[in-house]
């Protein structure tokens, strides 16, 4: 039995964002600690089969943190430590922003599911950006999530994830723009061909690189389409998909299922890996994976549709920190059951 296992139901008992919170404060808790290296040598695999050198950057295993996890990048470090091969920090903002009123996450815990409607709540650009300067940054890729400030009108928006960028240019790995999050009113708007071409030709001059967009899954095929010429005329370097989900698909069980905001967890799975089946199938930029992940099999399915590497976000709420260690573990058997030497073999083979 996991330590999780037996944390789970009290943890589960308090309202979500709560028990978000204590977590985070036990993470950074220990953080830095002789525990930390404790839940290293316990958590982190190093195995050559699972690493991979994408954009440049050194990636140990294919598993990483969805961005909203570490949204003001305190605890980088320690999720690495628990075998994370990348850590995406943010969203994060031009401005300081409280977010949405809460509640505004919703456990959907028979489903599998999480709802939020966080409203990109961080301390903003300047003092995340000062922290991760200050302090010291983990072993693995550190990529940065950057979305728009709310008080910001949509026709200025390439300005504020500027800003942004300028404040994290130096500290971090990778770059996204995020314009895909449900809960910015207007914001997944700036996934159109001309809006895009303006926020990420804006970042890409300032120097913004490895430099990713990060799309939604409720785009129509023609709308992914269109993103995918904007990133391969601006020479971008990645795409991550997918984000959250408006839909609600017939299967969720759950009452909280009718709270608006964005859906993670089990129900997107498929629709996230049919997206990257979709952008694999047009291009040959490398593609993060993410949605729904919350075992070896549906990371390897998501490795198998395209995707270089996968995040997590919701699976780690309902799996505990050993997840990563077990998906990575089970990984490389999947590769030897399958006859592959490598992940980066395993790369869109199941692409036609
Ligand atoms: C509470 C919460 C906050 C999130 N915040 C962000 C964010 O700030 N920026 C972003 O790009 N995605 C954000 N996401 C989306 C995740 O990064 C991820 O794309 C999505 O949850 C699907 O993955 P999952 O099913 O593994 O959770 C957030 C998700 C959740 C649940």
């Amino acid at each position: 039995m996991r330590i999780y296992d037996a944390a789970k139901p009290a943890l589960f008992l308090l309202p979500p964002e709560t028990a978000s919170t204590a977590v985070h404060y036990g993470l950074r808790a220990v953080q830095d600690t002789p525990i930390a290296e404790l839940l290293a040598r316990r958590y982190t695999i190093s195995d050559h089969r699972l690493e991979q050198s994408i954009c440049g950057l050194d990636f140990r295993t294919p598993v990483g943190v969805a961005a909203g996890f570490d949204k003001n990048a305190k605890i980088p470090r320690i999720l690495s430590q628990l075998g994370f091969g990348h850590v995406e920090v943010g969203g994060i903002t031009a401005e300081q922003q409280e977010g949405n009123p809460r509640p505004r996450l919703f456990r959907l815990t028979k489903d599998e599911a999480l709802i939020n409607r966080m409203g990109f709540n961080n301390e903003g650009a300047d003092r995340i950006g000062d922290r991760l300067s200050r302090e010291p940054q983990p072993d693995v890729p550190v990529g940065v999530n950057i979305g728009k400030s709310k008080s910001t009108p949509l026709e200025d928006a390439a300005d504020d994830y500027l800003y942004t960028y300028k404040r994290v240019a130096n500290v971090g790995d990778y770059f996204v723009v995020n314009v895909s999050s449900p809960n910015t009113p207007g914001l997944r708007s700036l996934q159109s061909r001309e809006s895009l071409k303006q926020i990420l030709g804006t970042l890409k001059n300032a120097g913004a690189k490895p430099l990713m967009v990060k799309l939604s899954p409720d785009l129509t095929d023609p709308a992914v389409e269109d993103a995918l010429t904007v990133v391969n005329d601006l020479d971008l370097d990645g795409i991550i998909a997918t984000n959250t989900t408006r839909s609600r698909p017939e299967s969720l069980r759950n009452p909280h299922k009718v709270e608006t905001g964005g859906l993670s967890g089990s129900p997107i799975e498929d629709e996230a890996t049919n997206q990257i089946r979709f952008i694999a199938e047009r291009t040959d930029v490398p593609i993060i994976g993410v949605g729904g992940v919350s075992d070896a099999a549906g990371a390897y399915e998501k490795i198998r549709a395209g995707a270089s590497l996968v995040q997590l976000y919701t699976g780690f709420v309902f799996e505990g920190p050993s997840i990563a260690r077990e998906i990575n573990e089970r990984l490389l058997e999947l590769l030897e059951q399958d006859a592959f030497d490598s992940i980066a073999e395993a790369v869109g083979t199941d692409l036609t």
